[in-house]
């Protein structure tokens, strides 16, 4: 197994930061892109229900409607990817059916003998929590992978910025997103900060590592 070197993690982590200015003219390389595509698959969900979309815009136009219910951030239009987080607005029995098909056939088991964890799933997720419960839920699921593309975007060299500063309601209709029971919760321009970008010099803002990170 390959690994990276603590420090080296470090270093790239260091060096990224939140993009307010992107370079317009540079685009991430398809194979780069692909990468980010499939770290997004590959990120972990409670139950592993998956209950999300991410939605890659990357028509022009869209993009400028979307800048406009973004308070007018640049970085919606001149970042080379944009990535919507959308989770789903409910989770109901025939999700789970999907869920369970899924594993059934990936796994080579029969769906009856996931019963037990079909039980599980519905007690915690469908019986436990009303559908306003259920909709922070998926809605927490998805920063899970908004931090997963944060980080394999820094790894690779790739700048980036994770965004809340939009009007989801907007973007859930300028993307078509309540019919396909997904609403949007957040945002990651990703590609090539910009020279003219004084953020990109500026010292992290941390509290010291002793007052956040506790041993007990
Ligand atoms: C969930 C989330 C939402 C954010 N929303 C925005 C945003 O709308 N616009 C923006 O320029 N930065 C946004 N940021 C960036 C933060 O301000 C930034 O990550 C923080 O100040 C730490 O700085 P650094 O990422 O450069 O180290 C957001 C960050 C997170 C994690």
């Amino acid at each position: 197994m390959k690994t990276i070197e603590p420090q080296q993690l470090l270093e790239q982590l260091n060096w990224r930061y939140a993009t307010k200015q992107f370079d317009a003219g540079r685009k991430i390389p398809a194979d780069q892109w692909a990468a980010i595509e499939e770290a997004l698959v590959l990120s972990p969900s409670s139950l592993g229900l998956q209950a999300w979309a991410f939605v890659v815009v990357q028509d022009p136009a869209v993009r400028e409607e979307l800048k406009a219910a973004s308070y007018g951030q640049s970085q919606i239009t001149d970042a080379s990817h944009l990535v919507v987080f959308t989770a789903r607005t409910d989770v109901t029995p025939s999700d789970v059916d999907q869920y369970m098909d899924r594993i059934a056939k990936v796994r080579g088991v029969s769906p009856d003998s996931l019963a037990g964890f079909r039980g599980m799933i519905e007690g915690s997720v469908l019986q436990a929590r009303d559908t306003a419960g259920r909709a922070a839920w998926t809605s927490r699921q998805v920063y899970i992978p908004l931090g997963v593309l944060l980080t394999s975007a820094a790894l690779m060299g790739l700048d980036a910025c994770p965004m809340e500063g939009f009007d989801p309601a907007a973007y859930d209709r300028i993307l078509g997103l309540a019919e396909k029971g997904l609403t949007a919760v957040a945002v990651a321009t990703v590609g090539y900060r910009s020279t003219e970008d004084g953020y990109a010099a500026l010292p992290k803002v941390r509290y010291a590592k002793q007052d956040v990170v506790l041993h007990v």
